[in-house]
């Protein structure tokens, strides 16, 4: 049994309050009120009466409907549609331009039509909108929708069933699941009023809390803190503390946290770093040349046509110098000093002078290399690419890459597996697949793709080693195994989403559910 002794204070604040006015209906705002505690404290301390037996608390959902802004304006100025009415017969073009916008004037198009208050005609070659002579809807003389937000508007906030009742009071022969239809067209389909719930809570004493007040019930103040004070000064000695219960329910928290893509993107820089890398950072704007040109990407391959790339109205004079043009021209024509045919025909420098928006990230690693020619080198660098893509649930048009690249004497194409399976792994994807792969400028190369039960294998980058005809012309000697994964993709993996506009949608809810630490 429990005794006076083991209340806290504001338990017994409370139940002293139920005690003296039992008949009363207590809600958590009246004991609140009454005892001089906080709503939330009030309530929690209530929850600890009522596990004990002392006090009873009756909890019940309740909907609500209230007008929302647009829902104001209308029951003020009238439905679009009854405003319409009382222009008609009108040409629809002079009847669109009597309202605010074009959203407006459609709105009142719409319902005026579906509602049966009017019709178009025809009239010398010109839309017209006749009156039909029927104003109610609903039922014959009455007009639902307009007493639902009527009654709205008198009662600020009302629940559902007061609502539909208020309602019928007006007509008899409407169903309820006629009704019911009618508001959740003014509710949902019209946004004129909105639903919110909340929780009613009725708290009562029983007897045993009765009981309990009956043997007398103290308040002594408790320490609801241990401040190094208390305890330098002794001061803590006989007094009494005040408990806890952590498993009572209590207002969810919504802390700020960093978003979850960000947090993807300083784990990828963390694991690089650690891994021995410096992050490297290059222009948004690229000549041709670095972006495809160096790449020994031929001058006439579908990627650098209109469609995929967005290039800008101006060029700008190369800023290489005359060797490294020199260098890639031949490479292109006739392989150089390689035993490569390179593509032939003729490079031209001005297709080079072009300036675009980068497509992938590996002009920014290959133009560091090119001024870092020495080993070893091993850099990586996090940025944003632009393609002119159709969006889908896998495509953005700008999108971030992670590319990378290592070059030392003796590394191996079996280095570069290693290392990308390494950094997926740490990411949490320990079942990746290398499947080979073709890009101009790698010889050996391989796509990286995961397993997606709703999407299937999903392509989350490329890689490979770097093809002489990349290195020779800007002087690298030694083998560079390069990479460039699409972020979002891997992001989106990661943090259970199917479709990849979601990390950029920052939905609320999701904002506020996603974890931390999984
Ligand atoms: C490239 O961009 C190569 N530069 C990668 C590379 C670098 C290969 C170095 C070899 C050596 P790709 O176009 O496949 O490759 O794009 C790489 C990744 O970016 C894709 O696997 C994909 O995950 C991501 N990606 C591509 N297009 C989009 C898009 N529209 N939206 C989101 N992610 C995309």
């Amino acid at each position: 049994m429990t005794a006076p002794a083991d209340l806290t204070v504001n338990e017994k604040k409370v139940l002293l309050a139920l005690e003296r006015e039992k008949g009363r209906v207590w809600d958590q705002q009246a004991v609140a009120e009454k005892t001089g505690i906080q709503e939330d404290a009030a309530m929690q301390a209530a929850y600890m009466l009522a596990q004990k037996g002392l006090c009873a608390i009756h909890e019940e959902k309740s909907f609500y409907y209230q007008l929302t802004e647009e829902g104001k304006e209308d029951v003020e100025k009238g439905l679009p549609e009854r405003r319409g009415l009382d222009l008609l017969p009108l040409p629809l073009d002079e009847f669109k331009q009597s309202f605010r916008d074009e959203q407006e004037a459609n709105i009142a198009t719409n319902w005026l039509l579906r509602k049966g208050w009017a019709r178009f005609e025809d009239k010398d070659g010109e839309k017209v909108l006749i009156p039909t002579g029927n104003t109610s809807w609903g039922s014959p003389g009455f007009n639902v929708d307009e007493a639902f937000l009527r009654i709205a508007r008198d009662e600020g906030e009302i629940t559902e069933e007061l609502l539909l009742n208020r309602v019928k009071e007006g007509i008899t022969e409407l169903k309820d699941k006629a009704l019911r239809r009618f508001l959740g067209d003014v509710a949902k389909k019209r946004n004129l009023l909105a639903l919110s719930a909340a929780m009613e809570r009725s708290i009562a004493i029983t007897e045993a809390g009765q009981e309990l007040v009956a043997q007398g019930i103290s308040i002594e103040e408790e320490l609801a803190q241990l401040t190094p004070e208390l305890i330098r000064t002794g001061a803590w000695k006989g007094r009494k503390f005040k408990t806890y219960d952590v498993n009572l329910p209590s207002k969810e928290e919504f802390p700020a946290k960093i978003h979850p893509y960000q947090r993807i993107l300083d784990m990828m820089r963390r694991i690089f770093t650690e891994m021995g890398f410096a992050e490297i950072k290059g222009d948004l704007i690229q000549s041709a040349f670095w972006n495809f040109d160096a790449l020994f990407v031929p001058q006439d391959h579908p990627a650098r046509e209109m469609q995929d790339t967005f290039y800008l109205s101006v060029k700008k004079p190369l800023d290489v110098s005359e060797d490294v043009i020199k260098n890639v021209k031949e490479m292109h024509e006739h392989g150089g000093s390689l035993p490569s045919t390179g593509w032939g025909g003729e490079w031209k420098k001005e297709l080079g002078e072009e300036l675009l928006l980068r497509t992938h990230t590996t002009a920014v690693t290959l133009w560091y290399l090119a001024s870092h020619p020495e080993p070893p080198v091993k850099v990586f660098s996090i940025d944003r690419v632009y393609r002119r893509e159709t969006i889908d649930s896998t495509h953005l048009p700008e999108f971030y890459q992670l590319e990378g690249i290592v070059m030392d004497k003796n590394v191996t194409f079996s280095n570069l597996l290693g290392l990308l399976a390494t950094f997926y792994k740490k990411m949490g994807f320990p079942s990746i697949r290398f499947r080979p792969g073709y890009f101009p400028y790698t010889e050996p190369s391989v796509e990286v793709e995961v397993f997606m039960p709703e999407l299937g294998w999903l392509e989350l980058g490329g890689a490979g080693v770097f093809r002489e005809e990349v290195t020779n012309p800007i002087g690298v000697k030694y083998p560079v195994l390069a990479w460039g994964l699409g972020i979002e993709r891997l992001a989106m993996l990661s943090l259970g989403l199917t479709d990849i506009r979601d990390l950029y949608r920052s939905d609320i809810d999701w904002l506020r559910k996603t974890r931390i630490f999984r």
